[in-house]
């Protein structure tokens, strides 16, 4: 339930990377040692996570607020069929299991519905580095019986899961890598780190050209990056209920597309030291035109949700284009509950920003889009009612007592379930 109408005030601390911590945790799985995850967040996906690494024989366990794991023994072969289908993230076990174990039995990951989101990338590259891999039906064998080995690999498109994968399996391949058309998101240079405190050596680190000498990995303790994402949630959300806002653990570099598109709207953003950042708003904003989506340094696609919510009640208009995945928009429909006035057709969303958004029932279809959806309401007057909040767990640990502490009244409802008990029926 999210009561809104509410300027925001006060100080947040930024949570680590969802998107760097997944893809971390499976790279976790190559080390000879103790690997330590600070500040690891308790995300849905990472409990998902957790339960594929004991799957697979190598568990995770909290201490304080880190993850602590002890590779090394065996690794098992298959992740179930659940476990893959519960997350994206899944794919990135096929490559430590291929280095470790020689054999991986897995499905076709899960994940946000955001349109067609196929793995030819991650499973062409693990090909050219020695994996034999025959799907059947949504079933994949692999295999690497000679286990995995250095090559090069041009990538057709800079696919952030794509470019993680390669990067885990070079690691651990035999020889050197080199990977053309990487992705350059910061979660991406983030893995690096994590490989490289493990012993690796990467060259190219944040380019589009990585180079990478296989070998052993031993144990390390790592603090994953801040998520620029929730960042960027918090930012949205401030300038459109209007306040000020200081995010701790936000450095602006990574943020700086979305900090120029606000400040065109009307905020004012300004860095404090390294790594912290001020957002003031009245919460009058403008419509900020013609916009798109792209690879970093772009705006990020993960964003758009979040400023369109944030737009739609913006004097003047805003479009913006999507050009990674093919359904970014399915939040659309929800605003249009709310009163907001667009037009979405496929990948481009049109808003005519209105005066005000009235409270409404709505219901969250994917993270991201769950999120604009939270935002939306907070600055609509009166109640909206979300449901479907599985979709925003996975992405941040505690969205309520996140804007709570920035005067947002959130509260989370246990809805009565309706059994067949509850209905009266004997069965
Ligand atoms: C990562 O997804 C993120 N997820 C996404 O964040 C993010 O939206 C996306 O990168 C883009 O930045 C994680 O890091 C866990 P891609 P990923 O591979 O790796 C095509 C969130 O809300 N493609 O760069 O799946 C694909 O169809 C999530 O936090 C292929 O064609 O993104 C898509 O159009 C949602 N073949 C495009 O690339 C492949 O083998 C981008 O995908 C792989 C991808």
């Amino acid at each position: 339930m999210v009561c809104g109408g509410r300027p925001l005030i006060g100080e947040v601390e930024m949570p680590a990377a969802k998107n760097s911590i997944l893809p971390i945790l499976a790279a976790a799985m190559l080390a000879q040692g103790a690997v330590r995850i600070r500040r690891a967040p308790r995300l849905r996906d990472v409990e998902t996570s957790m339960q594929l690494l004991a799957a697979l024989g190598c568990p995770a366990v909290r201490i304080d607020g880190d993850l602590l794991l002890a590779p090394g023994g065996p690794v098992g072969d298959t992740v179930p069929r659940p476990l893959m289908a519960a997350m994206r993230s899944s794919i990135y076990y096929l490559a430590p299991m291929l280095a470790r174990g020689k054999r991986a039995h897995i499905t076709f990951p899960g994940g946000c519905r955001l349109g067609e989101r196929p793995i030819d990338l991650h499973l062409k590259g693990l090909a050219v580095m020695g994996a034999r891999i025959v799907a059947d039906g949504d079933h994949l064998d692999c295999a690497a019986p000679d286990g995995l080995h250095g090559t090069e690999i041009h990538l057709r498109f800079p696919s952030v899961g794509a470019t993680e994968t390669l990067l885990i399996a070079a690691a651990a391949a035999a020889g050197q890598t080199r990977i053309f058309g990487a992705a350059r998101e910061p979660e991406v240079g983030d893995l690096a780190h994590f490989l490289i405190a493990c012993g690796a050596r990467i060259e190219g680190v944040g380019t589009d050209r990585l180079q990478v000498w296989g070998g052993a990995l031993h144990g390390c303790e790592y603090t994953p990056i801040p998520d620029r994402i929730t960042a960027q949630t918090v930012l949205c959300a401030a300038a459109a209920c209007g306040g000020q806002v200081l995010l701790r653990r936000a450095p602006l570099a990574p943020l700086q597309p979305m900090a120029e598109i606000l400040t065109r709207a009307g905020c004012g953003i300004r860095q404090l030291g390294e790594n912290d950042l001020v957002l003031e708003s009245d919460g009058r904003l403008l419509g900020v035109g013609s916009l798109s989506t792209g690879v970093y340094p772009a705006f990020a696609t993960d964003a758009g949700p979040l400023l369109a919510a944030a737009m739609l009640t913006a004097r003047g208009d805003t479009a913006l284009r999507e050009t990674i995945f093919s359904n970014r928009f399915g939040c659309a429909a929800q605003f249009a509950r709310m009163g907001a006035e667009l037009d979405c057709d496929g990948r481009l969303l049109q808003i005519h920003g209105v005066p005000k958004l009235h409270g409404a029932a709505l219901t969250a279809q994917d993270l991201r889009g769950g999120a604009a959806l939270v935002i939306a309401a907070l600055t609509a007057e009166g109640e909206s009612r979300i449901t479907g909040v599985d979709y925003i767990r996975r992405g941040y640990e505690d969205i309520a007592r996140l804007f709570g502490q920035l005067g947002a009244k959130i509260t989370e409802v246990c809805l009565p379930v309706h059994t067949a008990a509850s209905a009266g029926v004997s069965v």
